[in-house]
């Protein structure tokens, strides 16, 4: 039997609907893509990440130094600091811009100034010192936490 006009008419009508079906089962894509959203909201930020590899580090020499054993690497790229993504409405105020640079200074000291004859322990708590005079006014949430980084 051969196809009248009308049974094509049919037949495009109804692989259109399929179609047409097919798209509508796509359609959730719009609400995956707002849960994703969602999901980067939750998700630390690459400065929340930096501080927290730093906060890590930190608590990790800390030992090695009250072990009495000298601190030599460090893993992170503490320029990072100058252009990593912030959160949670944080930003490069004047103060972040006024402490930044002496605390990668202090940072760095720990482990590069082998000939300092300031104490290994002072130079630490001077870098710690640091966190906390940025964390004063920049990000208060942490400082307990950050305190606990000093050796008393
Ligand atoms: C120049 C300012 C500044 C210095 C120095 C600084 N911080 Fe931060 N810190 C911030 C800001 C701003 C945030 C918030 C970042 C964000 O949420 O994107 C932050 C966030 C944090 C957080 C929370 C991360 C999270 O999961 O939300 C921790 C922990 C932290 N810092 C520890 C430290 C430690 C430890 C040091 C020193 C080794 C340090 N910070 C030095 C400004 C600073």
């Amino acid at each position: 039997m051969e196809f009248s006009l009308n049974n094509k008419v049919f037949v495009f009508a109804v692989i259109l609907l399929i179609c047409f079906s097919c798209k509508n089962e796509a359609e959730p894509k719009p609400l995956e893509e707002e849960q994703n959203e969602e999901l980067i909201m939750y998700q630390p930020s690459e400065m929340a990440n930096l501080m927290n590899g730093m906060y890590a580090y930190n608590l990790q020499i800390r030992q090695q130094i009250i072990n009495g054993e000298v601190p030599v690497s460090m893993p992170l790229d503490l320029m990072k600091l100058h252009s990593a993504d912030m959160s949670n409405g944080h930003a490069r105020t004047s103060v972040w811009n006024s402490k930044i640079d002496g605390f990668i200074e202090a940072q760095q000291t720990i482990i590069v100034d082998t000939l300092s004859n300031v104490e290994l322990k002072q130079r630490y708590n001077t870098a710690i010192s640091n966190c906390l005079a940025c964390h004063k006014t920049e990000c208060t949430g942490p400082i307990p936490k950050i305190k606990k980084l000093l050796i008393q």
